[in-house]
This record gives C-alpha cells, structure tokens and sequence, in this order.
C-alpha cells in the first residue's frame, strides 16, 4: 500500500478532461493546438475524452503531442444491428485507449444500471480500453451518512466477474453527484476519506499490489484554484475534469501545476 502519510509526495497524476457534449471538429483542433505543447512540458499523463466525432482528429493531435484519447460511453457489443451505438472495438481500432463508463449523467439520464455497466467494463477490458468507471453518492446519501456503503456497493455490482489482473489496470473516478457541474467542490479530506475506503476496498477483495496500482481519480467541480488540494491527497491519483477542460487556459492551469 502506499504510504500512510497525511499528504503524499506528488507524483504523476493522471488527469481526465471529459468535454461531454460540447466542441466541434474546429474547436476541438484550436483546443488541441493551444494545450498540446503544454501536454509536452507536463509531468502529468493526460487523457482527453471529446465527443465521439471529435475522437478521430483529436487523435491525430494525441499522437503529436503525448496525450491519450477516450470515448465518454461505448455499447456493451462489438458489432450487430444497435443503430446509433459505438461499439469498444471501434474505439480501440481508433487508437482510442480508455473510455468513460457508468457517468453520473449517463446513469441519470440513460437509466444505466451498475449491471450494465458491468457488462460494458467486461468487453471495454476484452478490446483493450481502460475504463475509467464512475461512482458517486448523491446528497441525500450524503447526508444521511450512507455514502461510503452507497459508493462500495456501486463497486461490487460493477467489478463482478473482474480478475485482479484486469483490476489493475481499471480507472475508478469518484464524482459525488450533487458536485458535477455545481461549483460545489467537495472538501478534499472527505474526498481523501472516500478514496482511502475505495482502496481498502480494492485490497480486501483483490490483493495489496492491484489495491496500490488501481488509480483514484476524484471528480466534481474540479478548478484550477482547487486541484492542487484534490491532488496532494494520499489516495487520489488524479482528476476527472468537465466545466473546467473546456476551457484551454484552466485546463492548462490543471495538467501543469
Ligand atoms: P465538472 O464535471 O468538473 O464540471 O463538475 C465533472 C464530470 O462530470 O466528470
């Protein structure tokens, strides 16, 4: 495990921009031009997840520049007849290397289950993505103190079936509902202490290697005023970023600090 001081040394971060449904090819070559060279002088490693159309031309800059490219969702098959779906072997025949599942939104607005979800981390793994999968309270859970078990359930239903081996490698990005898109940050101790049971967790039912290989991402409302508390804490590896990776200049601030 890693080291149980109260703020660890930073080391690499990884750090995730998820644009949801926002920019166009031409915006996103303007976005890729300006934070591609800063990508360079990063110590950090840096995923950006555009919408599907952009994935193809923000590649092209990725390979440029150093950073990784994922999708924000893929179908739970590889081909057939799902009109309008993407499929996880699309993605990775794009150079794609992760892809967001089980998003906030996606469970919101698209009744996606942790079941599901499941199923799209078993072939998202089976085509050599690495899902970056996401959990979160909301705040009724909050407050009314069931948030961790709320959150440690969300992990046994969607890592089902998975192996160690195939652990270590996943993304697990915590994002507290009531924090996405609200300004309303989380206090980084409380995100410590989520990231810390998500841990323990990956340790008791895996084994302490994947437990310290997994990576933690904490998301919602993530600043450049504020990322720096997020990334000095023991158990957070990283970030996933939405309002703020639109923006080149804040999302500049983020990856170089
Ligand atoms: P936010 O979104 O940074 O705008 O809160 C985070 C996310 O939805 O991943």
């Amino acid at each position: 495990m890693k080291q149980k001081l109260g703020v660890k040394i930073l080391k690499e971060k990884l750090i995730v921009a998820n644009w949801k449904m926002n920019k166009n090819v031409q915006k996103t070559k303007e976005f890729a031009e300006i934070v591609g060279t800063e990508v360079l002088k990063s110590k950090n490693k840096i995923v950006i997840c555009p919408p599907f159309t952009s994935l193809y031309v923000l590649k092209t800059y990725a390979d440029i520049f150093g950073f990784e490219v994922g999708a924000q969702n893929c179908f739970w098959e590889n081909s057939g007849a799902f009109t309008g779906e993407v499929s996880p072997s699309m993605l990775s025949d794009l150079g794609c290397k992760y892809v967001i599942l089980g998003h906030s939104e996606r469970r919101n607005y698209f009744d996606e289950t942790n079941e599901l979800i499941n199923k799209k981390i078993a072939i998202a793994i089976e085509n050599n993505l690495i899902p970056i999968v996401c959990v979160g309270e909301s705040s009724s859970s909050r407050e009314n103190g069931s948030a961790i078990d709320f959150v440690l359930s969300q992990l046994v239903d969607c890592f089902c079936g998975v192996i160690a081996n195939q652990m270590k490698r996943i993304v697990i990005a915590y994002e507290p509902i009531w924090s996405i898109g609200t300004g309303k940050a989380m206090n980084p101790q409380q995100a410590q202490e989520m990231c810390s049971s998500i841990r323990k967790f990956i340790l008791k039912k895996y084994d302490e290697k994947t437990a310290s290989e997994v990576k933690i991402l904490y998301g919602g409302s993530v600043t450049p005023e504020n990322s720096k508390n997020f990334f000095e804490m023991q158990d957070i590896d990283g970030g996933l970023i939405g309002g703020a990776s639109l923006d080149a200049e804040k999302f500049v601030d983020i990856i170089s600090f």
